[in-house]
């Protein structure tokens, strides 16, 4: 903690300290979900009757763009506005103008964001204009009755509509699906040949089990070293270095010139080379997307207009940023590895 004692110069030298964890990685990599709502239900992500955060809890947008700019500070270079669904909250144009002077500045790399789609037709020219160069758009089949099925209340044409816009405002897209046993495991192939014909990589997700969805996570859940084998009887898949700071691990195919990248908590634990942390729409931070632990900075946030206190607490909180997740998906495993879902953390 921060002390009276403390000089000008100590706090001034722990304000351009880098984060590093027990197990000496440095977390460059800040996931903020500006909202737990969402316009879709995804049924492996939420229930299907979610009660959501009272509006009074939530950080506003200044607060927020204060929270991301002390992990700048830090030295994050790279930060990705989630949800929920981000751009369902109202005015988050204001909050990605307000992040993009950083950019500006050279002090982050990339300002992004991970979107089910459905709002890209209003946004996507806007998020351009403030630096944004590259979007996820969570997408898991094609067919419109699937994507209905799966979404509970999506609409596929609003967001291959949003794909478009985004594609037409000059925005590198990522298709992220979620591999689910039964449902678009026999698409996955056309699902790639699609996204690498509209030059757009994809990458495919094991399904984590978080938070109670009214399900069994058994039945959902499809190994990706499976969907990889499979796939590697009809294409040639060729290893690659290409990394973009998050978890995926990438192969190029050789037939469709196209990247694709494999999400694998399950069956392939990358947390050693984990460089991220989470902050909720409440200012939680998440050390963990697999664990509870959490650390409030909301109280040092809202406790000074000085970021000493909050600082600190960012400190002690990464100071216990635990080894990795442990994720177990089988018929014996009930509960899930963590009480939230996923729309709260993020991803
Ligand atoms: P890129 O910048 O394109 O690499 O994106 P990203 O993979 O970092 O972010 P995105 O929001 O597209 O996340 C894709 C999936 O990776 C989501 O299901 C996330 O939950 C998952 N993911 C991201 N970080 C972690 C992590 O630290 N642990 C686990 N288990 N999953 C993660
Ligand atoms: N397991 C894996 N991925 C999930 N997503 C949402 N819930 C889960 C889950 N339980 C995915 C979304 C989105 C990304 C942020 O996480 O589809 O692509
Ligand atoms: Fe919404 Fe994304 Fe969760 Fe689907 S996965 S319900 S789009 S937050």
């Amino acid at each position: 903690m921060s002390t009276g004692t403390d000089t000008a110069a100590a706090l001034d030298a722990r304000a351009t300290r880098s984060l590093v964890d027990p197990f000496g990685r440095t977390i460059t990599y800040l996931r903020v979900s500006v909202t737990d709502r969402c316009d879709f239900r995804c049924f492996y992500c939420m229930s299907e009757h979610m009660s959501f955060l009272p509006k009074k809890d939530l950080l506003t947008l200044e607060e927020l763009d204060r929270l991301c700019s002390a992990f700048v500070a830090r030295g994050v270079r790279k930060l990705r506005l989630t949800g929920g669904e981000p751009l369902v909250r109202r005015d988050i144009m204001v909050l990605f103008r307000s992040l993009s002077r950083h950019l500006a500045s050279g002090t982050l790399d990339e300002l992004t964001l991970t979107t089910n789609g459905s709002q890209l037709t209003r946004f996507a020219g806007e998020l351009a204009d403030c630096g944004v160069k590259r979007v996820n758009v969570s997408l898991d089949t094609l067919d419109p009755q699937k994507f209905h099925a799966i979404t509970r209340w999506g609409d596929l044409s609003k967001v291959l509509a949003g794909i478009d816009a985004a594609q037409a405002a000059g925005l590198h897209v990522k298709i992220n699906a979620v591999a689910l046993k039964g449902e678009n495991e026999d698409e996955i192939a056309s699902l790639m040949e699609w996204a690498h014909g509209r030059g757009m990589d994809l990458s495919l997700i094991e399904v984590m089990p978080l938070g109670e969805v009214g399900a069994e996570r058994v039945d959902q859940y499809l190994p990706l070293s499976l969907v990889r084998s499979r796939l590697a009887a009809r294409y040639t898949l060729e290893d690659s270095d290409y990394r973009t700071g998050g978890p995926a691990r990438y192969v190029r195919v050789k037939e469709t010139g196209g990247r694709l990248g494999f999400i694998t908590p399950l069956t392939h634990n990358f947390c050693e080379g984990c460089n991220r942390v989470r902050v909720t729409c409440t200012g939680t931070l998440y050390m963990c997307l697999g664990q509870e632990d959490a650390a409030d900075l909301r109280t040092p946030l809202r406790a000074s207009e000085a970021d000493e206190l909050l600082q600190a607490a960012i400190d002690e909180a990464i100071a216990r940023k635990p080894k990795g997740h442990d994720f177990v998906i089988d018929r014996r495993t009930k509960q899930p590895a963590v009480g939230r879902h996923m729309s709260l953390t993020g991803g």
